[in-house]
């Protein structure tokens, strides 16, 4: 049985959301409803889930004598990490000394905290098919990687990335003996961390690609079980999503593919560094797909972005899902009815931006908007999405699309 209290009381269920973006906002507004005490953590002041949580801390969450004691001073039930960038093997210490929980797993944290962690366990580890990689240092590696010299060659086109970063950030394809040096300067100048070292993956032409919404969850018998919710399809530019849909409709045995690596995955992310399958929570699992053919891409052991077009499809949203699950709670993963998500994005570099449009994108039939109250916009700063729902998922896409255009952040 799960006990929940009372916030600010002394029985209160306290959560701590290490990142409060536009993602760990929605998940504090779902723990908000269920009465749970929220603590939002982010590396700057007025961070979106900031603004809708009890309470507000800003920190360096990568330094981990900061995550350490700020985590013992508030002693949350549950942390739950919404970024990448966090000190993980402090987390991973003091969830091995009983101070903490954390969301799935700490183990799951540290091994999706880069792009090294969690290929290697999907494709050495759990022999998971993906695009074929290698993991270089240099310039020279990166060279010698394409072209086989002491291994199979990934060869050309190819994808390279930092193995810190999110969202695209430094990440750039290469067609030909051209673009290497551009590619890996540019890797370089988008990594989050100084430190050189990039994944270079066989580009894979695939037909689509989904996010795979996976949740781990107690049954009545209080064993974990996994639910899955509809496909989800998306367009990404420069490694950025600007567009989200569902269901995507899938081939049966694609559709099983998929689901089958998910819960592979998954499974073992669940594990805790006691080796026990402890970890609860939602995951987004990304693949690529060509006919009957799936390839894991990666996952988030949280929300994930495409997974904002729940927010309209789903009778519970991924964060509401994300919000019962980690708490214990049983969770409903049924679609309510098919949706799109569109992107608005900055346009501007200012502060305090004013947005024009809102009603006229409201106008269009069916739709939403959320607007995610971040304080500094920038040209590429996703700064809100607009929602749509439609017995046709083509008309929810145009809609949405259509209601993004519609809204024009400016300049005050
Ligand atoms: N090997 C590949 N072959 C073909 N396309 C790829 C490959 N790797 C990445 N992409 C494309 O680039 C997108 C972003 O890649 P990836 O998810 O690895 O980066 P990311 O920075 O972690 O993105 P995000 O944080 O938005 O999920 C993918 O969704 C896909 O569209
Ligand atoms: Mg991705």
């Amino acid at each position: 049985m799960t006990t929940l209290g009372t916030p600010l009381s002394p029985h209160a269920t306290k959560v701590m959301l290490l990142g409060s973006g536009e993602l760990g906002k929605e998940v504090l507004i779902a723990l908000q409803r269920l009465g749970v005490e929220t603590i939002a953590v982010d590396r700057y002041d007025n961070a979106p889930g900031q603004q809708v949580a009890h309470h507000a801390r800003t920190i360096t969450m990568s330094d981990p004598a900061q995550l350490k004691s700020l985590i013992e001073a508030e002693r949350p039930a549950l942390v739950v990490p919404e970024i990448e960038a966090i000190a993980t093997p402090m987390l991973e210490e003091l969830e091995a000394a009983g101070t903490v929980r954390v969301v799935p797993t700490a183990r799951a944290a540290r091994l999706t905290m880069d792009r090294e962690g969690i290929r290697r366990l999907a494709a050495e580890t759990l022999g998971l098919p993906t695009s074929p990689y290698k993991f270089c240092d240099s310039l020279t590696e990166l060279q010698a990687a394409i072209d086989g010299v002491g291994g199979p060659a990934i060869g050309y086109p190819c994808v390279v990335k930092p193995v810190m970063s999110s969202s695209g950030k430094g990440q750039s394809k290469i067609d030909g003996p051209a673009d290497v040096q551009k590619a890996w300067d540019y890797a370089m100048a988008g990594g989050r961390v100084s430190h050189g070292r990039v994944i270079v993956e066989g580009f894979i032409d695939f037909d689509y690609e989904i996010t795979q919404l996976t949740v781990r969850a107690r049954g009545a018998d209080g064993r974990i079980e996994t639910h899955f919710c509809d496909p989800i399809g998306h367009v990404q530019v420069s490694g950025d999503y600007v567009e989200s849909w569902q269901p995507h409709p899938m081939d049966p045995k694609a559709l099983a593919a998929s689901r089958h690596i998910a819960k592979t995955v998954t499974d073992n992310l669940g594990l805790g560094h006691d080796g026990q399958p402890g970890g609860l929570g939602l995951f987004g699992v990304e693949l690529f797909v060509k006919g009957e053919q799936v390839w894991f891409s990666e996952v988030s052991p949280r929300p994930h972005d495409t997974g904002l077009v729940t927010l309209t499809t789903q009778v519970q949203s991924e964060f509401e899902l994300h919000a019962r699950a980690i708490l214990g709670l049983p969770v409903n993963t049924k679609l309510k009815n098919p949706g799109a998500s569109a992107v608005i994005y900055g346009g501007v570099d200012a502060t305090g931006v004013v947005f024009d449009g809102v009603a006229d994108a409201l106008r269009v039939p069916n739709t939403d908007l959320r607007l995610f109250g971040k304080p500094e916009s920038f040209v590429k700063r996703r700064m809100g999405v607009a929602l749509a729902f439609d017995a046709d998922v083509q008309v929810a896409r145009s809609r949405a699309k259509e209601a993004a255009a519609l809204v024009k952040p400016r300049v005050a």
